[in-house]
Order: C-alpha cells, then structure tokens, then sequence
C-alpha cells in the first residue's frame, strides 16, 4: 500500500492508462513535523488507502500539481475528511467549481507545512502552471507532469511510447510540453529555483522513482533547456 521512501515520506503508486498505455501515477504523503499528513496529488480513497493514511496520522493538506494532475479524487478527500484544508494550482478553482479551496498555491510556502516543504511554481508554460514540491527532510522532489520520467521497469508499450515523447530515460516533460513554452527563459528560471533545492530522490508524476542521483537526472533530463 503505501511505501515508506524516506524519513515522514510515503508514495502510493497508481494504475494509470492514458490512450491504451498504462502510465501509472504516484501519490505523495509527508508528515508535518507539526503532526498532521500533507498529500499531493492524492490517489483514489479506498478504504485500504485510508486505513492506511489512518495509520499515519490526520490528513490535514491536499495538495495537487497542477490543474490537470493529481485533482481527480480531492472530493473524496473533501468528504472523508471534512477538516482538511483543499489547496489549488492556478487554474484549478475554474476547474472544480464543486470544490471549495482555501487558496491557489504560489511561490511562498505557507508557515502551516513551510518548515518541512517548500515549493516552487514552475511557470513560462502556454498552458501549464505546475507546482513542485521540496520535502525536505527526506530531501525528494516531488513533480507533476514536467517529470515524466519512464525507465526499464515500464511495460514495453509504454516504453515505446515514451520513447516517441522523448521521455524514455529521461526525467522531463513530454515532447508536446516542450514544444508548447511560451516563455523559455521564465519556465528555465523555474526549473533552477527547483534545482536550487537539494534533493537526492525524484517522484515523479508519471514513471518510475528516482531514489538517490535526483539533481544529475534533472540536470540531464533538462539539458535542452538549461544548456
Ligand atoms: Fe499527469
């Protein structure tokens, strides 16, 4: 069920299948030092998932990546636990209208989860404002869409597939993401702040966990940017 990465870091990993292609999506959960669980990008509640969140402690943040990734079940969440603060990205509020947020994530970590996670908006996109996520205590950086990252263990058509997105053993976005940047000197702006962090694992949010070489993947996986 879930599995413990790090020091107050689980990931939960999810079937995922995205036009016949099984791209699987990963769920993060961090212990506050303040006692209750920070989500992101929070998976489908089933009860097996929220025994074992139960066992963790109270979830008091649900946090997605962007509008497009990791929102789909915060109404679960919303119900399950009717304390819990929904946080949004950008864009996301228009999106759920049947969900009520307390703010849109920015730049600025609020002093509620800020002393254990830190967060960057990675912006420059035409259509796309993601947040990553630093958990620093279990130094992991924790990303949405702009870090695909499909390696050996994937199933072979997702491989190739990946391989056509130029994703295939690379942590970043898919071919069509990068294409659509509309400012490449704010969206690389963006990725240093995350690259400023420093973390050794990388969740990303599709693919395969990078446990350790997390800043050289990046690095790598961003040479067409940052070069
Ligand atoms: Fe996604």
């Amino acid at each position: 069920m879930l599995t413990q990465r790090g020091n107050r870091f689980w990931t939960y990993e999810e079937s995922l299948r995205f036009l016949g292609v099984e791209l699987g999506r990963i769920m993060s959960v961090m212990k506050l030092s303040s006692g209750g669980l920070f989500v992101q990008s929070p998976a489908e509640l089933t009860p097996e998932l929220k025994t074992a969140l139960e066992e963790l402690g109270e979830v008091r943040f649900v946090a997605p990546a962007s509008k497009l990734h990791g929102h789909l079940y915060m109404e679960q969440y919303r119900a399950a636990y009717p304390d819990a603060t929904l946080l949004a990205a950008p864009g996301l509020p228009a999106r759920r209208p049947d969900l009520r947020f307390d703010h849109v994530l920015g730049d600025t970590p609020d002093p509620r989860w800020g002393t254990d996670i830190d967060q960057v908006v990675v912006a420059g996109h035409r259509w796309l404002t993601e947040l990553a996520f630093f958990h620093r205590p279990s130094r992991t950086l924790i990303l949405g869409d702009v870090g695909f990252h499909v390696g050996d263990d994937s199933p072979l058509k997702t491989r190739l597939v990946a391989r056509a997105l130029r994703i295939r053993n690379r942590l970043g976005p898919p071919i069509e993401l990068r294409l659509t940047i509309q400012n490449e000197a704010t969206f690389r702006r963006s990725i240093r702040d995350v690259l400023a962090w420093e973390f050794d694992r990388v969740v990303p949010g599709h693919g395969e966990i990078i446990d350790s070489g997390g800043q050289q993947a990046l690095l790598e996986g961003y040479d067409w940017l940052l070069e």
